[in-house]
């Protein structure tokens, strides 16, 4: 039996309003040249995550998945920082988790124009993806433009959660980037890396460099360190203690000594202690 409120007009035009509404939403997401992250923006809009070269495709249950293996803390009344937050993902997260105050830092990325490949540091065209998601969700995550390597670290200040995903490995200098990060860090940093088992060599802290595009065709991917490495960093730049959320797979210890390196993506937390 169809209820007579089906058929008022105010019911049918606030169907209408709701599917005008989607399909506005629609044409703003796809003017957006390159979506890095799978965002439910509303209105059964959710933006079309790109395949990663080396972690995975970003796509909404790539996402779901990625956001248990992190095992972030509790949030809930936090200052999180999210250094690289491209689209925002998980600065929007953690304000969904009831963090207190978020802000997402990025640059390279934000001054690409992902559609030609062309750098626009004043337009900020890849930043284009964050802005519409954080007006889409009524977010108030405060974004800052910077390049964290060189941009003065004390106006920043130190947050209880920062967020270091999917960064390290892009970075020339990555004990420094680690030194840097201790400084902005009062709790834990979540540090998801690219990584590598070296077979006959896991007691040794190795990292191995590429120079060129060798690592997936990716000129801005320079180290891939073994586990040794990236916890012995981690404390050589202050955390204590390190600890170890996602290691190399068990197939990594079957690995005859010697061959080729293995590739998978690291997962610790570095914690802070503060007096
Ligand atoms: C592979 S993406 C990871 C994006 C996101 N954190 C994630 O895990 O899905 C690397 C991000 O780090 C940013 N990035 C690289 N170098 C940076 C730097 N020196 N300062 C700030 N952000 C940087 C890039 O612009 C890009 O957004």
């Amino acid at each position: 039996m169809v209820e007579p409120s089906q058929f008022s007009p105010s019911a049918s035009s606030s169907t209408a309003d709701t599917e005008q509404e989607a399909q506005r939403l629609r044409r703003e997401v796809a003017r957006i040249p390159v979506w890095w992250h799978s965002i439910d923006l509303g209105h059964g809009v959710v933006t079309p995550g790109q395949k990663g070269n080396t972690g995975g495709t970003h796509a909404a249950d790539f996402m779901r998945a990625e956001l248990e293996r992190l095992r972030f803390p509790s949030l809930a009344g936090k200052s999180v920082l999210d250094i690289g937050a491209w689209d925002g993902y998980y600065s929007f997260e953690a304000e969904r988790r009831g963090a207190a105050r978020v802000v997402a830092l990025d640059h390279f990325v934000w001054s690409m124009d992902l559609g030609t490949g062309r750098s626009e540091p004043e337009e900020l065209p890849g930043k284009r993806g964050f802005d519409l998601a954080r007006r889409e969700l009524g977010s108030a995550v405060e974004p800052v433009v910077a390049d964290f390597m060189t941009m003065d670290l004390e106006p920043l200040g130190t947050f209880d959660v920062v967020l270091f995903l999917g960064v390290l490995y892009h970075l020339k200098d990555p004990l420094g980037a680690l030194h840097r990060l201790a400084r902005v860090t009062s709790g834990v940093a979540v540090i998801e890396s690219d990584a590598a088992v070296f077979p006959g060599f896991e007691e040794t802290a190795l990292c191995e460099f590429f120079e060129s595009d060798e690592r997936d065709r990716d000129p801005t991917n320079w180290w891939a360190p073994n586990l040794r490495a990236l916890t012995g960093m981690c404390r050589a730049a202050g955390f204590d203690p390190v600890n170890v959320v996602q290691g190399p797979p068990t197939s990594a210890s079957h690995a005859q000594p010697g061959t080729a390196p293995l590739r998978y993506r690291a997962i610790v937390h570095a914690e802070m202690q503060t007096e």
